[in-house]
């Protein structure tokens, strides 16, 4: 792909399906408005000027995180808003040493967060047996992931870049310690916000055709594959020019062959639970529910 394709072109569906991905599969779009060329035009970013943001930047980010919907308006979410070198720096060296928490001026880490609901339940006088249950923290992280995207989508607005940090579940328990977190709470995915290095080039990400990902009524798997396929040929001179050789279907499998522990995900589940979240309590009330319907 040449590098004009890191301008924007006349159609951001043409960039994010990739070249000539539309000839056989056209995409019928709803008007352009100026919200989804926005987020078709979405890129993540990862060479950053050092430039301070605007003052208005940060409270904006968290007002459009505020707008996104919110499971019962229980809010079970946080963010904590990191700018000092030293503190960016320690992060940066937990999330596998990624230079761009370092570069750009302010990392966002988005907490899922029983810790405020626990509190109101402990002045209630009611401890709150509900944050316990797996479906609690589920709510929790996908609240803080919702707030999250809506502020990639405003920064991106403004002419900022991001880029997510899930690194930073590579060591919970440290990244709690270094940002105070209580006990209830822990950091789901931090973002990266700063002004984008233009000489970094980034470009816009071909997705997997509709056919994958879009089923209609029921899901049909088996009908994914020729869809998975012509991806294959979309994507592949994509990552040869950044330098990987690897197909997209052979990076999933390398992904996920090996369960976690070389991303120092295995532990996830025990510190979940160290940290207040899907409390074992949660093992201990499903397990009759087992029993009764085994045979
Ligand atoms: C939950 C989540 C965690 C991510 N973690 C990282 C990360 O630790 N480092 C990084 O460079 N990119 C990270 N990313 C960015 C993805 O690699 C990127 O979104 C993906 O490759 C697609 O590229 P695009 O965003 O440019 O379309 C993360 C994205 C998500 C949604």
């Amino acid at each position: 792909m040449s590098s004009t394709s890191t301008l924007p072109t006349a159609s951001p569906l043409a960039d994010r399906y990739g070249p000539g991905a539309l000839d056989d599969r056209p995409v019928d779009l709803a008007p352009l408005t100026e919200a989804i060329d926005g987020i078709l035009r979405h890129r993540t970013v990862r060479s950053y000027l050092p430039d301070p943001l605007d003052d208005a930047v940060l409270p904006t980010l968290v007002a459009a995180a505020q707008s996104a919907p919110t499971s019962s308006n229980m809010q079970f979410w946080s963010v904590v808003a990191v700018t000092d070198p030293d503190r960016k720096d320690r992060l940066a060296a937990l999330a596998g040493g990624q230079d761009h928490v370092r570069q750009a001026p302010l990392l966002l880490v988005w907490v899922a967060d029983l810790a405020r609901a626990r509190a109101i339940g402990a002045a209630h006088g009611t401890p709150l047996a509900g944050t316990d249950h797996l479906d609690s923290t589920v709510v929790a992280f996908v609240d803080a992931a919702l707030a999250a995207q809506n502020a990639v989508v405003a920064a991106e607005s403004l002419g900022l870049g991001t880029v997510y940090i899930g690194a930073l579940r590579h060591h919970p328990e440290e990244v709690a310690a270094e940002l105070g977190l209580p006990p209830g709470t822990v950091a789901v995915v931090g973002l990266v916000v700063g002004h984008p290095d233009p000489a970094g080039g980034e470009r816009v990400k071909p997705r997997l055709p509709q056919g994958a990902v879009l089923h209609r009524e029921t899901y049909d798997l088996d009908a994914q594959a020729p869809h998975v396929d012509a991806y294959e040929d979309v994507i592949a001179p994509f990552y040869r020019d950044e330098g990987l050789s690897e197909s997209w279907r052979r990076r999933v499998v390398d992904r996920l062959a090996v369960p976690g522990t070389q991303r120092g995900h295995a532990h996830l589940h025990s510190a979940l639970a160290a940290r207040g979240l899907c409390r074992p309590a949660d093992r201990l009330t499903s397990a009759p529910t087992h029993r009764r319907t085994a045979p």
